[in-house]
């Protein structure tokens, strides 16, 4: 039985997941994170299930190899494409995340759900599964997003790129009378003060990172795998990609300086 004050990995294609990283650290401040942005491979989005499920399984043995006592994958995507094998094979826990739709459809009071994804997300059995679960008593209107979570790589969070991808987006969602926007893919909370704008007011946007972050709480906590309250949380960010300027854009996101290491060779 590992030690409670073992890291916790966190990873995604690129920096989105950090959406999802923020709130673990706000929720578990005594636990040590690891945070990979797989950013040589990125996006996932349009990517082959096939590929992406191998980028999850080398990450996870990186993130394994610096003894994590456990993994979130901060990303829908791999989440649809790779969670089951995962959890197949490796015997720590293993949190995932999946669009927000069991409490959009009880949120909406027009009764129109709209969900904003990446175009691998849509089309993943896992995906169907959830509509199927969760989308009968509501009009469920599914939409892709390709190029949005580049924008944010990009670290174009409310330029005119963005504006005129989210204009087109949103335009089917908000004519059919959507009250509730899911945010399938962990790189778009980034955009939510854009999403808002075009959106109205009126629209609820839900992002499931604090669900995710409260699951891995009661994950580590049922297996008695919870820090100590005397550790001192540690951070450590790495990418497969290049460090510059991956280093500055999360800095940016976060709200603090961050040092970005490059995953060994053999990971990449
Ligand atoms: N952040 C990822 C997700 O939650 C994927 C973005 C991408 O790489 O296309 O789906």
């Amino acid at each position: 039985m590992g030690n409670h004050n073992q890291p916790i990995g966190v990873f995604d294609s690129g920096v989105g997941g950090l959406s999802v990283f923020r709130r673990i650290r706000a929720n578990l401040p005594h636990e040590s994170l690891l945070y990979v942005a797989d950013s040589g491979h990125a996006p996932y989005g349009n990517k082959p299930a096939e590929l992406i499920a191998r980028r999850a399984f080398a990450i996870t043995e990186f993130l394994l190899d610096q003894d994590a006592k456990a993994v979130v994958v901060a990303c829908n995507t791999a989440t649809a494409a790779a969670i089951a094998r995962l959890r197949a094979h490796f015997s720590i826990p293993i949190i995932g995340i999946e669009p927000a739709l069991k409490p959009a459809v009880a949120e909406t009071r027009s009764g129109v759900v709209g969900i904003l994804a990446t175009s691998n997300t849509v089309r993943s059995d896992k995906f169907a599964h959830l509509l199927d679960q969760h989308g009968h008593q509501t009009r469920v209107m599914v939409q892709p997003c390709p190029g949005l979570a580049d924008c944010v790589e990009q670290g174009e969070l409310s330029g005119p790129h963005p504006r005129v991808l989210l204009e087109r987006y949103l335009e089917p969602l908000l004519a059919a009378g959507a009250d509730t926007l899911v945010l399938g893919c962990t790189h778009y909370p980034f955009l939510t003060p854009l999403i808002q704008r075009l959106a109205g007011p009126e629209v609820a946007i839900l992002d499931p990172s604090p669900a995710v972050a409260r699951q891995l709480h009661r994950r580590l906590e049922t297996a008695q795998l919870l820090a100590d309250g005397r550790a001192v949380g540690g951070e450590r960010y790495f990418t497969s990609g290049a460090p510059e300027p991956t280093a500055r854009l999360m800095a940016r996101l976060l709200g603090q300086p961050v040092t970005l290491e490059v995953l060994p060779e053999r990971f990449r």
